[in-house]
């Protein structure tokens, strides 16, 4: 007995040195803040860097150590203006605001453009959250046009926004990407009173549900419709490894996507369908323990394969929100990935230095693999979509 005793007391003592060797964690209040300042001061580097340049956003920093710019017409032109809004948001200064307003003005000429799906990304990023935060009516004005011209590519036939014109492999193709420019549509609804645009992303979402989803709630990237019958044709992909594996970056945006139709309708077929898809994510033995995901499930180069931040940060933002519409258990579970994934995004091997990595906050997304463009690089949406984690993680009661 008094061996026993002896026998527990070394258990509870070794324990407790265990734990005291263990290095203590960052409480995640002052890393956020510190990440929120640090990211202030690189993307005030970014916006000196290209004031003079008007027509020009980043786009990303290349293996020589050049700045890659785009004009506005490129998908991601709102990403940058709109990291510019949150940083404002949280740091409330002048400079920020005029840099946030300059940034954000180079993108209005968008608002035409008819042969985009990507016009959620372009214009709500940037001038729609430059409405929330400043309630300027011209911003309103600009965004309306833009529904406008994005709600053009809805086909009754397919119940589809086509995401890209047609071309010799696809008549109609629709990327899971495209749940992104929703929100975007409902904001719409809201705002002009007309409920054409809320009835887009319904049909959009519900077929989309139907088409993209394996029985896995893993997704297929693109799905081409059939213009005649309104079916699908084909079922591919163009950024992923192979018309059957799970790209990550698609998954994230199926994920977010899903969450915001929740949101938006409180159909509760929508929640599912998101919890569904953050299981395959989170329960994938392929998802590493840092929950970084490698750029595809599947990609063949795994344990090597390089990670996509960009993925990441999608999903982070996204399983916050997610937390807020489960039970607690599940919320504790989501939570505690996004911790995870704010932790390692915040360490030096993805947080870039004051002034280096082209003054883009995070380092290692990646763009497309097939097509060897943008490989192990910074991305403003990976930026945006980190921030806007920080900031949702920052306000959780
Ligand atoms: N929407 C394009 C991409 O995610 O790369």
């Amino acid at each position: 007995m008094r061996n026993e005793i002896k026998k527990c007391y070394f258990t509870v003592f070794a324990a407790l040195v265990l734990a005291s060797c263990q290095p203590k964690q960052e409480p995640m209040a002052g890393l956020i803040q510190n990440r929120l300042d640090r990211s202030i001061e690189q993307y005030l580097l970014m916006a000196e860097s290209l004031k003079e340049q008007s027509d020009k956003l980043p786009r990303t920093f290349d293996a020589e150590g050049k700045l890659v710019t785009s004009g506005s017409g490129w998908w991601c032109s709102g990403f940058m203006p709109g990291s510019l809004w949150y940083l404002y948001e949280y740091g409330k200064s002048d400079t920020l605001l005029d840099d946030a307003r300059n940034y954000t003005a180079r993108i209005e000429k968008e608002k035409y453009n008819k042969g985009t799906h990507d016009l959620g990304f372009m214009l709500y990023c940037s001038f729609g959250n430059g409405y929330r935060l400043t309630g300027d009516t011209a911003y309103r004005s600009i965004m309306l046009i833009g529904a406008e011209s994005l709600a053009s590519r809805f086909n009754p036939g397919t119940g589809c926004i086509q995401s890209w014109g047609s071309n010799r492999n696809w008549q109609f193709p629709v990327i899971i990407d495209n749940m992104m420019n929703l929100e975007f549509l409902f904001w719409a609804s809201k705002v002009s009173g007309n409920p054409k645009y809320r009835d887009i992303c319904i049909s959009h979402a519900d077929v989309t549900m139907k088409n993209h989803f394996r029985p896995d709630y893993s997704s297929y990237h693109v799905v081409s419709y059939d213009t005649i019958s309104g079916q699908p044709e084909k079922k591919n992909t163009h950024q992923g490894f192979a018309d059957e594996s799970a790209w990550s970056r698609g998954q994230a945006w199926g994920l977010y996507g899903y969450t915001v139709m929740y949101r938006e309708t409180r159909d509760t077929k929508y929640l599912e369908q998101a919890r569904r898809i953050a299981a395959f994510m989170l329960n994938h033995p392929n998802m590493p323990a840092d929950k970084i995901p490698y750029w595809d499930f599947s990609a063949p180069e795994i344990p090597n394969a390089l990670r996509d931040v960009s993925a990441g940060v999608i999903m982070t933002s996204a399983l916050i929100e997610l937390s807020g519409y489960v039970d607690a258990a599940l919320a504790k579970t989501y939570l505690d990935v996004a911790e995870t994934q704010i932790r390692t995004l915040s360490s030096p091997e993805y947080f870039a230095e004051k002034g280096t990595n082209g003054n883009f906050i995070l380092k290692h997304s990646v763009g497309s693999m097939p097509h060897k463009s943008e490989i192990d690089v910074p991305l403003t949406y990976a930026d945006y979509y980190y921030i806007e984690a920080l900031l949702r993680y920052q306000s959780l009661k």
